[in-house]
């Protein structure tokens, strides 16, 4: 097992595609429909069994400490990033599994260590998601200060310096830096194979970019709806600037037909939103219809529909397609969610794989 196989996430496929945000209740959807997502154990557990069949690459937790409120209490149960990765690991075979994890509220010898035990149980297939954090009232619930933004990631540097000096051969090293200080430390073993985890970050602002450009083999950014010249542009951008693989987010309907699929997007997101807990959501980030006047409706259809991820509404062909052009705008792997997972799968595998492998971006499933 080398570094190349890690980083290709142990398939040749041309597009990468993951699930993003099972971990939680509700997943990204912020819906009211019952079916909404339980994100509990045992469906997280058939779900990476499923998707790991299915010759998906990874999964992709949200690392979520605090519901948003609401009717539904969006996204108010989540499973712990790490743990979950490595119960997910032990029990599959090919499929990557990230931890989501908030540099500034786990000291980084412990979480380096964790890492490196979720990497062992998997054999090499535990990847990092490195977040700074941007929610105060999380924070306040650590009795912990979010810093300003240019120190979160000074902050998110110094800590990554340590991960990476624990998985390393260093022994008894000191650190001192602006904000930690190590004397002696040492942490073994290193991660399995000699090798160590993905390391990925979805920096939007400028230095969260740079951020990823520096650190990260992956950045995963948000395609805008509708403007995949933009995304293109985006991805030149960073491969300009560095090595490093742009992942884009994507929100799945795919049913039979067109109507079906229409039909179901406007049942669970213009019939049924959570639209307290949207608009709590959006005031959070500063959107409110004053400041987005033009636009303010769409985005709450947005935000209820996939926390902003690219909508693909329509049957297998339409789906195929518009996969295909985030791949051709640059996209190397994309992060979907849907609805339920696991009821939604198994025909998104059945009818969409496929396609996908007869325009060659993707190759047979795994044996
Ligand atoms: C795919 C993706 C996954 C993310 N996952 C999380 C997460 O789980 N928890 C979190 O607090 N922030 C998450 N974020 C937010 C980013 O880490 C980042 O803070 C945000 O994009 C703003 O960028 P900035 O930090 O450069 O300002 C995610 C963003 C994206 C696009």
């Amino acid at each position: 097992m080398s570094m190349r196989d890690r980083l290709a996430l142990y398939s040749s496929n041309r597009l990468k595609l993951g699930l993003f945000g099972p971990n939680c209740s509700s997943g990204r959807a912020v819906t009211m429909v019952p079916e909404r997502w339980s994100g509990g154990w045992d469906d997280c557990l058939r779900l990476a069994r499923m998707a790991d069949e299915a010759g998906i690459e990874f999964m992709l937790p949200v690392g979520r400490w605090k519901g948003y409120g609401g009717d539904t209490d969006y996204q108010g149960e989540t499973l712990e990033t790490v743990t979950w990765a490595a119960g997910l690991l032990a029990a599959t075979e090919r499929i990557t599994v990230f931890g989501t994890v908030h540099a500034p509220l786990i000291h980084p010898l412990i979480a380096a260590k964790q890492f490196v035990t979720a990497d062992h149980i998997g054999q090499g297939r535990f990847g990092l998601n490195i977040v700074c954090g941007w929610n105060e009232g999380e924070f306040e619930m650590f009795g912990a200060t979010l810093r300003d933004h240019a120190a979160r990631y000074e902050y998110a540097q110094e800590w990554f310096d340590v991960v990476r000096l624990a998985w390393s051969e260093a022994e008894d090293f000191d650190f001192e830096g602006r904000y930690i200080r190590l004397r002696q430390a040492r942490a073994k073993p290193r991660p399995f194979g000699g090798t160590r985890p993905i390391v990925m970050n979805a920096g939007a602002s400028p230095a969260g970019q740079a951020f990823a450009i520096r650190n990260c083999d992956a950045l995963f950014s948000m395609t805008p709806k509708g403007k995949l010249d933009e995304f293109a542009t985006h991805v030149a951008n960073v491969q300009a600037l560095g090595s490093v693989d742009v992942y884009t987010v994507a929100v799945i309907t795919c049913r039979p037909t067109l109507r079906e699929a229409e039909e179901y997007y406007r049942h669970c997101v213009i019939d049924n939103a959570d639209w307290a807990a949207v608009d709590r959501i959006m005031a959070m980030r500063g959107v409110t219809r004053e400041a987005f006047p033009e636009d303010f409706e769409e985005r709450r259809y947005h935000q209820a529909n996939g926390m902003g991820g690219m909508p693909i509404v329509g049957d297998p062909d339409t789906v195929a397609v518009e996969l295909g052009r985030l791949a051709a705008a640059g996209a190397k792997g994309i992060a979907l969610s849907f609805v339920n997972y696991l009821d939604e799968l198994p025909f998104f595998a059945d009818e969409v794989l496929p396609r996908l492998m007869r325009v060659g971006l993707r190759e047979t499933k795994p044996g």
